[in-house]
């Protein structure tokens, strides 16, 4: 492979002048229910507290959108997947497996709470993981599973559940990603025992710039999370009781949760949207040799919260670093790799920087396992080698769609094989 020496958009003038949009998915509908919310607050000289009405309105809404359930708004994503495994109730020193690519929000709270992650790798040619790789890793000290639906595709949930109901282990769905992704027609959070949203400013809708959601269609699970979130308060225990566990205040708040009530309105045709611009965008590349888009498997509905491009050498006289920096030079959003996306290659994990120096949980004689156990994830790195990560929003229109296509045509003729 030979490397040329300028870069692609040396060769003639950018495709685009202008800067792709901004998302802007936050709009007049969230500012006049926020200036309606506080015109209340202003009126009545009360500001709400946590657990307010717009909270218990959003959380309600949330558990229809997912088809009837419980939901429960949190500080963030991280906090959310701390609160749903807490609400397991596990005791320390057993072991969770988790899917490799992940946020470190979504992993950090294992060790936080005395519990081993344990690596699961990921599907060939996917950043999530799948039920082959998971059984892999089952083994007696086996307490919980932690599936992160990566990218907005969704996991083989239905491969998953069969397998954790066979070793009585309970699921918890991080779906940070993937707001309404959803296999053979039904949501992805509906098929765990838990499900962890983040609701931060860049997923798929937001509560403004931070939060996250516990779902669940127990009751009683639901109970659990409600005290996890909030110190171990007694709710729903017997009047009189006390706070019954040792936990942080995980809380939303009303004015969060008066935007997500917006924006989970636009949810369902902002998800729509990003379907069809990725249709668009596959058509326009599906004769390109440098680059492919995995193809759709049936009964998957990606939400595409980034796209994930197969780069072929091959067919290229550069490396992805440098075709990446080329979109990116045009203006597209591009992350070259997605090395960030596995926490369980980061010093903290490396290191077991979670108790001081102590090493702990992993080092604690009352781990039965290997402390240093290697996670290899082969499917994993390969991923990290081969792909990379278009980032786009809903808000494309269709001039942005055509130039986006444009791009990719003319790095990858810049950098076609010789
Ligand atoms: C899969 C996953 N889990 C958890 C989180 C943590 O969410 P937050 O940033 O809201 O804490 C993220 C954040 O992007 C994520 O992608």
């Amino acid at each position: 492979m030979q490397q040329r020496s300028q870069p692609a958009q040396a060769d003639s003038a950018k495709v685009r002048v202008e800067p792709f949009s901004s998302r802007g998915h936050i709009g007049p509908e969230e500012k006049a229910a926020v200036d309606e919310f506080l015109e209340r607050v202003i009126e009545s000289g009360v500001l709400p507290p946590y657990d307010g009405e717009e909270e218990f309105a959003y959380c309600a809404e949330f558990a229809d959108w997912l088809g009837g359930g419980y939901a429960d708004a949190v500080s963030s994503g991280s906090a959310a997947v701390y609160v749903a495994l807490k609400a397991l109730e596990l005791e320390p020193f057993g072991e969770v497996i988790i899917g490799a690519f992940t946020d470190p929000g979504g992993m950090m709270p294992i060790p936080l709470q005395n519990l081993i992650p344990v690596i699961a790798d990921s599907i060939p040619n996917s950043y999530c993981t799948g039920p082959e790789q998971i059984a892999a890793l089952i083994g007696p000290l086996t307490r919980a599973i932690v599936v992160p639906h990566i990218a907005g595709e969704p996991a083989d949930m239905e491969g998953i559940m069969t397998l954790a109901h066979q070793h009585s282990i309970p699921v918890i769905e991080d779906c940070a990603q993937a707001h309404g992704a959803r296999l053979h027609g039904q949501l992805v959070g509906t098929f765990g025992d838990l499900a962890a949203f983040s609701t931060m400013g860049g997923k798929h809708h937001s509560t403004g710039p931070q939060g996250g959601v516990v779902f669940t269609r127990d009751e009683a699970r639901y109970q659990a999370v409600r005290r996890a979130s909030d110190r171990g308060k007694p709710f729903f225990l017997p009047p009189g009781s006390s706070n019954v566990t040792a936990s942080l205040n995980f809380n939303l708040n009303d004015l969060a949760a008066t935007i997500g009530r917006v924006q989970l309105r636009k949810l369902p045709a902002s998800v729509e949207r990003r379907r069809a611009i990725v249709g668009q965008l596959r058509a326009g590349l599906a004769d390109l040799a440098v680059v492919s888009l995995a193809p759709p498997r049936p009964g998957y509905e990606s939400s595409y919260w980034f796209l994930p491009v197969h780069f072929h050498p091959e067919a290229a006289s550069c490396d992805k670093a440098t075709f990446c920096a080329a979109l990116n030079a045009e203006g597209l959003l591009v992350m070259s790799d997605y090395r960030p996306g596995m926490p369980h290659s980061q010093e903290w994990f490396v290191k077991r920087r979670v108790f001081g120096n102590s090493g702990y949980p992993w080092a604690s004689p009352d781990y039965k396992g290997d402390p240093n156990r290697h996670f290899a994830c082969p499917n994993a790195h390969a991923m990290i080698e081969s792909h990379f990560n278009l980032m786009l929003h809903e808000n494309w229109d269709s001039q942005e769609i055509e130039d986006a296509i444009a791009i990719f045509r003319k790095v990858a003729g810049a950098f076609a094989a010789v």
